[in-house]
């Protein structure tokens, strides 16, 4: 197993979002999460993720225990090892498209030269080498989008997180999007955990995982 989490629990106050959740994912799988507004689902991305910590219960990536690491070791794991993709792109306005996608490369230590060459090779895979030298502003919505994961992937990471990749694209950009995610399994083994309201996304999936009130279901 590639993601393994145990009786996860999480409360902000006195307002319990997770009781007791348990998931495991293995490599290559594509998992969506799915359920009403509110149910918990970014906040445990968030903690497998390891941008956050649960109350209690163990998380497990590619058998490292994630609560047991110091934050500098945690940054550098988080890294190295797991991408993220948004709703909203979150690139940097002033850097291209290139220059974007180098950023977490550049954090782990790599050369330019490395960096651009791998950052390269995502742009031809993601259909964007025209794009390189473009701003986010001079791109549209799926190309941004496609940036992004980019992004995620420069570091060859064990897991690609997802918090509604679709949310803010039309539906033949949100198509390519999903299309994507299943190219990247197919060609990488990729592993993806996929937040997501996209009902035909969530089909596609290997599992879908329904959370509701802050338990799976
Ligand atoms: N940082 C926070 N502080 C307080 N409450 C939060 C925080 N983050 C999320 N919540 C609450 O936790 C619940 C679950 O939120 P979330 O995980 O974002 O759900 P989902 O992604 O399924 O819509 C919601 O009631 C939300 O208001
Ligand atoms: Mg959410």
């Amino acid at each position: 197993m590639i993601l393994e989490c145990r009786n996860i629990s999480k409360k902000y106050g006195s307002l319990e979002v997770l009781k007791d959740v348990s998931l495991t994912v293995a490599k290559g799988e594509i998992v969506s999460l799915v359920g009403p507004s509110g149910a918990g689902k970014s906040s445990l991305l968030h903690i497998l993720g390891t941008l956050d910590k649960p109350d209690s219960g163990r998380v497990e990536i590619d058998g490292k225990n994630l609560l047991k690491m110091n934050e500098k070791r945690l940054a550098d794991f988080r890294n190295r090892s797991i991408g993220f993709i948004f709703q909203f792109h979150h690139l940097l306005p002033e850097f291209t498209a290139l220059e974007n996608i180098c950023v977490p490369a550049y954090i782990q230590g790599q050369s330019k030269i490395q960096a651009e060459a791998k950052a390269g090779k995502l742009l031809d895979l993601l259909k964007l080498s025209s794009r390189a030298h473009h701003k986010p502003s001079e791109m549209s919505g799926g190309e941004q989008q496609r940036v992004a994961v980019a992004r995620a992937l420069i570091n060859d990471p064990l897991l690609v997180m997802a918090d509604e990749p679709s949310g803010n694209l039309d539906t033949n950009n949100a198509r390519d999007l999903h299309q994507l995610f299943f190219e990247l399994r197919d060609t990488f083994q990729q592993t993806f955990v996929i937040v997501t309201h996209n009902e035909e996304l969530a089909a596609m999936a290997d599992r879908k995982v329904m959370m509701k009130d802050g338990r799976i279901v």
